[in-house]
Parts: structure tokens; C-alpha cells; sequence
């Protein structure tokens, strides 16, 4: 369906989908973006789960910190771009022989197709427990805790901002007591001021604290990173 421009000798690539019968104006709208989006041909053309892979490629390229040898948590890991990024960086598979090998846990509601490189399980970060059982797959503390977690979404800008607000702060908590001093905690947040006192708390245990909208995150949405540098322990 590539619209002909009216250019001679050019064309306008521009994907349209027509509304069809039955299909909802945002869907249309949301197929339409995908279609039209350079992130979402590149992650099929790369080999990627998602696009969401070039938020964290981006987040990695600027703070560096899923190094080789590093021990990874993957919070909300499905289905499974994020990791895939992090087995190649942290040569989780030991494909550098030179560098230190590193391993990728991720942790999902969802199952998660297998990946060569990455340890996948169906767990709620948020249960019982859930910190102690990771630090036990893992036989330690993790280097970098790292949540593209959404909540679900209810429609109600607010109402979603404080949810993912929350979920947030769990995943701050849950970090603290699965990194080891001198870990990296990366965190998909919304802006909108409700969240000053995340990154409050993050101050206090972190060395620093950077805000960052990568590239790939799309210009329209609210969401933004937290990306969390040196962490301090816990202070008892
Ligand atoms: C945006 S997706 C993550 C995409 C992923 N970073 C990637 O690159 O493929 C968010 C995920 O968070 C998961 N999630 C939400 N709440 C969770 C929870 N309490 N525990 C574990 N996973 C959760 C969802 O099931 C969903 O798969």
C-alpha cells in the first residue's frame, strides 16, 4: 500500500492503512505507526525482539554499564529485546575468549521464548521472596538491575502515571537488595513530577542519577529512563 507521490521520479514511502471495517481508529492509527516506524524495521532487519532493544543499545552507548562480565536482572523481560542486547554486551555467551563472561537473568509474567545466552523465568518481581530467589539463580548479587516494565494500562493519564510510578519504586526496592555496591539500576518511568521522591531516593543511594529520553523512545510518550550509577548498599 505505498502511497505514490506526485514527484517525478520520487516516492513517498509512507505506509497508509485504510480503516477497515471493524478495526478500531487506534489500531489503525498504531499499525500505521508501526508500519512508518524506522525502529520497527530495524529491529527486524537487526534481528531484534522489539524495539524497545534501542532504548537500552542507546541507554548502553551513553553510561556503559552492561560491560562484559557483568551479571544482569532483567525485570518485565518479554519478550526478550532487552536481553538480547545484554547477552552480546556482557558476552554472556563467551563468544570474546579474551573478556570476561557475564550472565543475563530475566523475569517476566510472561513465559519468554528460550534465547542462547539469557536464563528466563516466569516470576512477579513484586511476590515474596522474589529478590532472594533471583540472588539465588544468579549464586549472588547482580551488577545491573534493569525494568522496561509497564503497568497495565488503564486509559486514565494519572491513574497510569502512578501505577508505573509505583512499580517503579518496587523495582528501586528490589534492586537495592539484589546490586552489588558500585551496581547500575536502569527503570522506564513517566514524566510528570510524581516522582520526585524516587529520584530522591535515588540520590541517596546512588553516585548518580541521570534522567534520559533515548532516541528510539517515541517523541508522543511520556516515558523517560532513570539510569542510576554507583550504588551505595543499603545503609545498614
Ligand atoms: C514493555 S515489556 C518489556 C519489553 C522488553 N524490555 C523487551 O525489550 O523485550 C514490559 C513487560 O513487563 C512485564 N511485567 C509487568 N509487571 C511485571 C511484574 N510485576 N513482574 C514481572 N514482569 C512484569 C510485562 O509482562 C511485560 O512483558
Amino acid at each position: 500500500m505505498a502511497k505514490k507521490s506526485s514527484g517525478r521520479g520520487r516516492r513517498d514511502l509512507t505506509v497508509k492503512v485504510k480503516t477497515a471495517r471493524g478495526r478500531k481508529l487506534s489500531s489503525t492509527r498504531w499499525l500505521q505507526r508501526q508500519l512508518n516506524d524506522p525502529y520497527v524495521q530495524r529491529a527486524r532487519a537487526e534481528g531484534y525482539r522489539g524495539r524497545a532493544a534501542f532504548k537500552i543499545l542507546e541507554l548502553d552507548d551513553k553510561y556503559r554499564f552492561l560491560v562484559p562480565g557483568a551479571r544482569v536482572v532483567d525485570l518485565g523481560a518479554a519478550p526478550g529485546g532487552w536481553a538480547q542486547v545484554a547477552v552480546r554486551r556482557v558476552n554472556a555467551l563467551g563468544e570474546k575468549a579474551d573478556k570476561a563472561q557475564g550472565r543475563v537473568l530475566g523475569i517476566d509474567l510472561q513465559e519468554i521464548e528460550p534465547l542462547p545466552g539469557a536464563e528466563f523465568h516466569v516470576l512477579d518481581f513484586m511476590a515474596d521472596g522474589a529478590d532472594a530467589q533471583v540472588r539465588d539463580w544468579l549464586g549472588g548479587p547482580a551488577d545491573v538491575v534493569m525494568s522496561d516494565m509497564a503497568a497495565s494500562a488503564s486509559g486514565h493519564k494519572q491513574t497510569d502515571h502512578l501505577r508505573i510510578v509505583a512499580l517503579c519504586e518496587a523495582a528501586a526496592e528490589f534492586a537495592f537488595d539484589v546490586l552489588e555496591p558500585g551496581g547500575t539500576f536502569v527503570a522506564k518511568v513517566l514524566s510528570g513530577g510524581t516522582e520526585a521522591s524516587l529520584q530522591a531516593t535515588l540520590k541517596r543511594r546512588f553516585d548518580k542519577v541521570a534522567n534520559v529520553k533515548p532516541p528510539s523512545s517515541r517523541a508522543d510518550s511520556s516515558e523517560k529512563f532513570v539510569v542510576a550509577l554507583g550504588y551505595r548498599g543499603r545503609p545498614d
